[in-house]
């Protein structure tokens, strides 16, 4: 009774029907809005990676063509080598390649000391094999960046040949200085105390000049006078040159020397006697503001190129070392990316997960949603040591995973996909003038060999990179180290995971520049989600600098969901779980020391 009583009570004749039947019309009508406008706003706003300039789409793959792939046996690697391997470079998903120089040159710092800015050195070709290698990479949708290093020449450059006989058009080509008497000798003194990168005075006396010229680096590399128009204007020319030719942007060698002070006989504070030290502040000779009026006339010269050869933008990729967070948005403002070496410079071997995500966090600031400047990272390259060697062999399939799973445009060096490491050089087989710069206790700690050894295609006679003897013998393991045994592995390896790794990171969730940190309590976890509006969402997570005992990490709370399907793993993780494309309950997930793993969320 009184139940039927509160029935009565609540709804009374029609008038509560109608009410009712409003009430539900009103309900149905406000879910089919908020569906359609919720979905508007899917549409809408779902992050869309297509409209991104070429270059932010893709992985830069670095070759030092010396060492890459010989075809003619004379032990170099030349053009042809690479257009070779275009299949190879292809399978790894890349989009660009940049090229370290193959310009004519004596060869002295290998090919960094330029003597004719647009002719190929015999040892690597022709015109002709670069304008094959042009046509190849068209074909299969790779853009070719090149090197440009606009602050010295080879002492064999035309224009130093002239400067120093002080033809009235190249005199103030380059450097010079009549010095200055610091004591009672009758010889002058070099002006000031500037140190070359490779050890002793900068300045080098001329005997056909008599003057002293300035040598950033090598003696055979005279830098340029850029603040001189004509120079100016023959850089240009040259950048012209290859634009013509079709190229996708350039790579700015040693950018940040490119002047310095215009008054010369200013001594620096605290230099040393002899070796230079990088981290020291050279502030007469690095960064000087003069940089970015050149950078924007290169990035105004190369947008005029915008359509022609089906290129689009140019990517403007400049060389630095040690930049402050200041200067490196100065040189993004410049029309330039500043290449980020933080994973080579800050990371070392006693650096676990929650050190790295620092340098990851420190790294990034500014970056990103804030600025709107595009991040990039770079893991390995032609001066330093290969990342299986510094961090260790066991680290460099979660290094690689770190790489491509970041924001921003990485950059692989070459090898580094297989796991290349360090060869190692006596001091009689060095060729690198940085190492014999010092002695046989010295050389070690300075020689760039031991990263420049050939590429390891496979284990047949010099493993495939030449017929003849190699410039640098290949490195050993090269016999079980090696591309193709990779390859054609079936069970899980690093260059298999590379290439799932590069064709993951094309989707939006990854392509963009948005990154959350996840703090794990485990210090040595790394681990981080990568999204985009309207996309899937990815956990990433590594064991950095742990030792083979698994941790465990709930990623449930930061995911904000129970499970997910494992994307990509390490390849020993990988072998020993088998959990590759299945689902995982993201409140356990294992990791063992250099074991990283890539999980998409699921609902
Ligand atoms: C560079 O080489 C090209 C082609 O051989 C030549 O036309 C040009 O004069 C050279 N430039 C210099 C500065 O030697
Ligand atoms: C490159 O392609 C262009 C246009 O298809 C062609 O004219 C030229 O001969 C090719 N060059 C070489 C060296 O193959
Ligand atoms: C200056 O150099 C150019 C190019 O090598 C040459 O043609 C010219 O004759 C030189 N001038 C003098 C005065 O030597
Ligand atoms: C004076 O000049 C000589 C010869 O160039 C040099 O060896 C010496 O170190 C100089 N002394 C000082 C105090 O600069
Ligand atoms: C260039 O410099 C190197 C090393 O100092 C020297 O051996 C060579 O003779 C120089 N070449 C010229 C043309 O001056
Ligand atoms: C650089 O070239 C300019 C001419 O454009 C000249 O005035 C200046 O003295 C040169 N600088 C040096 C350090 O030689
Ligand atoms: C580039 O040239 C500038 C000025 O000529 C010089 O200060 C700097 O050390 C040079 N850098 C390199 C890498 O040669
Ligand atoms: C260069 O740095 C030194 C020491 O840090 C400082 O005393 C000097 O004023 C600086 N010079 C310039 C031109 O910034
Ligand atoms: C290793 O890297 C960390 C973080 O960058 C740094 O604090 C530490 O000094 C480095 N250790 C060595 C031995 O270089
Ligand atoms: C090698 O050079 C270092 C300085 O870099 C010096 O201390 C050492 O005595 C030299 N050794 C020999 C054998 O010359
Ligand atoms: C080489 O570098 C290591 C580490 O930076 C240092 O401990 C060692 O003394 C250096 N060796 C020489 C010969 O300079
Ligand atoms: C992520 O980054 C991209 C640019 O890289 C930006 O357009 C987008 O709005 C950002 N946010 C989300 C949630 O995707």
């Amino acid at each position: 009774m009184a139940d039927d009583e509160k029935k009565r009570h609540f709804c009374e004749g029609n008038k509560c029907l109608a009410f009712i039947f409003v009430v539900v019309i009103a309900a149905i009508v406000t879910v089919a809005v908020v569906t359609f406008v919720d979905k508007e706003i899917r549409t809408v706003h779902k992050y869309d990676n297509s409209k991104l300039p070429w270059w932010k789409q893709t992985v830069v793959y670095q070759i030092y063509p010396r060492s890459f792939q010989d075809t003619d046996g004379d032990g170099i690697g030349d053009l042809n080598g690479i257009t070779k391997r275009l299949d190879y470079i292809q399978s790894l998903g890349v989009g660009a390649i940049w090229l370290s120089p193959f310009y004519s040159s004596p060869q002295r710092d290998f090919g960094y000391d330029i003597s004719n800015y647009t002719e190929v050195d015999r040892r690597f070709g022709t015109m002709k094999d670069f304008e094959r290698l042009m046509n190849e990479t068209r074909k299969r949708n790779i853009k070719v960046i090149v090197d440009f290093v606009p602050n010295h020449t080879s002492n064999e450059s035309m224009w130093f040949y002239e400067s120093r006989r002080y033809n009235d058009t190249y005199k103030d080509y380059y450097i010079w200085s009549p010095g200055i008497k610091r004591n009672g000798t009758n010889k002058n003194d070099p002006p000031n105390n500037w140190l070359s990168v490779f050890g002793g005075s900068a300045w080098k006396y001329d005997e056909i000049r008599r003057e002293y010229y300035y040598h950033a680096f090598l003696e055979s590399q005279p830098d340029l006078n850029v603040t001189n128009k004509e120079v100016q204007k023959e850089l240009q020319n040259a950048l012209t040159f290859w634009l013509e030719k079709g190229v996708a942007g350039f790579r700015l060698d040693a950018l940040k020397f490119m002047f310095e002070a215009e008054d010369i006989f200013q001594d620096e504070v605290g230099l040393g006697e002899y070796e230079y030290d990088e981290s020291q502040e050279h502030n007469l000779t690095t960064n000087m503001p003069e940089i970015y009026g050149i950078l924007r006339s290169w990035r105004k010269l190369s947008d005029g190129f915008k359509d022609k050869h089906g290129v689009g933008e140019r990517f403007i990729v400049a060389e630095s070392y040690g930049l402050t967070h200041a200067i490196r948005d100065d040189y993004y403002r410049a029309g330039s990316v500043p290449f980020n070496f933080d994973l080579i410079m800050k990371l070392n071997n006693t650096c676990n997960g929650h050190c790295v995500r620092k340098i990851l966090e420190e790294s990034l600031a500014g970056l990103g949603p804030s600025s709107e400047f595009w991040p990039n990272f770079v893991m390995g390259n032609h001066d330093r040591s290969r990342v299986a060697s510094r961090l260790g062999a066991d680290m460099l399939d979660a290094m690689n995973m770190m790489l491509l799973t970041l924001p921003g445009t990485p950059t692989c060096y070459y090898g580094d996909e297989i796991g290349m490491t360090d060869a190692s050089y006596t001091f009689e087989e060095t060729k690198d003038p940085q190492g014999l710069h010092f002695n046989k206790t010295g050389y070690m700690n300075h020689t760039r060999d031991p990263e420049r050894s050939p590429m390891q295609w496979n284990d047949s006679r010099n493993a495939g990179f030449s017929n003849g003897t190699p410039w640098l013998h290949v490195n050993p393991n090269y016999v079980t180290l090696n591309a193709r045994s990779q390859s054609e592995s079936n069970s899980p390896t690093s260059l298999q995971m590379f290439r799932e790794l590069v064709k993951l990171r094309k989707i939006a969730s990854f392509n963009n520049y948005n990154i959350t940190f996840i703090d794990t309590a485990q210090p040595e976890v790394l681990a981080y989600i990568r999204f985009g509006l309207g996309q899937p969402k990815y956990v990433v997570a590594m064991n950095i600098g742990g030792d083979n005992n698994e941790v465990i990490t709930d990623f449930s709370k930061s995911a904000n969901s129970i499970v997910g399907r494992v994307s990509v793993m390490t390849p020993r993780l990988s072998k020993a779980s088998g959990l590759k494309n299945k689902g995982i309950k993201l409140s356990q997930i294992g990791l063992r020391g250099g074991d990283g793993m890539v999980i998409e969320v699921l609902p």
